[in-house]
């Protein structure tokens, strides 16, 4: 597993008339023509390590189904692991720098979600009611779906205030109403005293009789319990902020038909695409970090293709 240090220009250089964004625009497609030509089978099932925003320039309309994003949160310091791995999270230009640079990439992946798919954006407090009005401003408020509560326990406990132990996800539709979504089971019903039957369905007993329970637990809300990656955890990677593929699970199973392709653009470690490929979707991921890049290609390496659906 790698795991030297390596310095990354994304946050502190990329604004519009930085190097990174205008060596964007010089070579890249400039029409609609241009990236009408281009064929997504060139783009998926890689993990490209570039600046997101110059592999999003590159993709045509209109052909993702799902994409999760998780960005820098602006905490203003370099993520680091205890094995080394870093990546920039420091702002020159503060929030307005921060929102610069989101922006312009929400805009891209706004154009390339087809009209069923949905956009699902990872952020804590720090950002997360700057990030909501830009979602309402590209996608439009009506196409707000969730407000996802990831909520787990880690270490370090708050003597001032509540301890901070949630992330948001935010998700929106291209276009509410035609989006994707099946409802997912799990956890545990809140129901005192139910059974279990012969056949480990839970039930309880009424004057009516049985009244059985979904075998896979209640609905999900929009508040998930996940527990975070332990450090002996077998799915760490090493890579800083590495998140639980079963949070990645239930966002890709409700969001998502078997073949249909999820993009992360901001892939780290490959979480998102090692769940989507276990899981029989099309995938395709981006990272500026070589060796986020380096960490996300070993594992998913490690993953066999899925058997073909009759
Ligand atoms: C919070 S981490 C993602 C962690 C990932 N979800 C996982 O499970 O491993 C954010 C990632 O965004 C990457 N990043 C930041 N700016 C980027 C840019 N402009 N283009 C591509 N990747 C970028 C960083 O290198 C970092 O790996």
């Amino acid at each position: 597993m790698p795991s030297g240090k390596q310095q990354i220009t994304t946050p502190q250089s990329s604004h519009p008339t930085d190097p990174i964004s205008s060596q964007a625009s010089s070579q890249r497609p400039s029409s609609e023509t241009d990236n009408d030509r281009c064929v997504l089978d060139d783009f998926e099932g890689r993990v490209h390590c570039d600046d997101n925003l110059l592999l999003m320039r590159e993709l045509p309309d209109a052909v993702l189904n799902l994409v999760y994003i998780d960005p820098p949160f602006m905490t203003n310091s370099v993520r680091q692991s205890s094995h080394g791995a870093t990546y920039e999270d420091r702002w020159s230009g503060g929030i307005e720098h921060y929102k610069r640079f989101l922006r312009e990439r929400l805009v891209q992946i706004h154009r390339l979600l087809r009209t069923d798919g949905t956009i699902h954006v990872h952020i804590d407090h720090r950002v997360a009611h700057h990030v909501r009005l830009m979602l309402d401003e590209i996608f439009g408020a009506k196409q707000f779906l969730n407000e996802i509560i990831w909520s787990y326990r880690t270490g370090g406990v708050a003597s001032r205030w509540f301890s901070r132990k949630h992330d948001t996800i935010l998700a929106y539709a291209k276009v509410l109403g035609e989006h994707t979504f099946h409802p997912q089971r799990g956890g545990t019903y809140r129901t005192d005293g139910l059974n279990i039957d012969e056949t480990g369905r839970p039930f309880k007993n009424t004057t009516k009789g049985r009244l059985y329970f979904h075998a896979d637990g209640p609905t999900l809300t929009d508040v998930w319990d996940i527990p975070f990656l332990s450090t002996v955890s077998r799915e760490r990677t090493g890579y800083p902020t590495q998140k639980p593929e079963a949070l990645l699970q239930r966002i890709i199973l409700a969001g998502t038909n078997a073949g249909d392709v999820v993009a992360d653009f901001f892939c780290g470690s490959g979480t998102t695409l090692a769940v989507a490929k276990r899981t029989g979707r099309k995938w395709l991921g981006c990272d500026c970090n070589s060796e986020a890049v380096a960490i996300a290609r070993e594992r998913l390496a490690r993953i066999e293709n899925p058997p073909e659906s009759p």
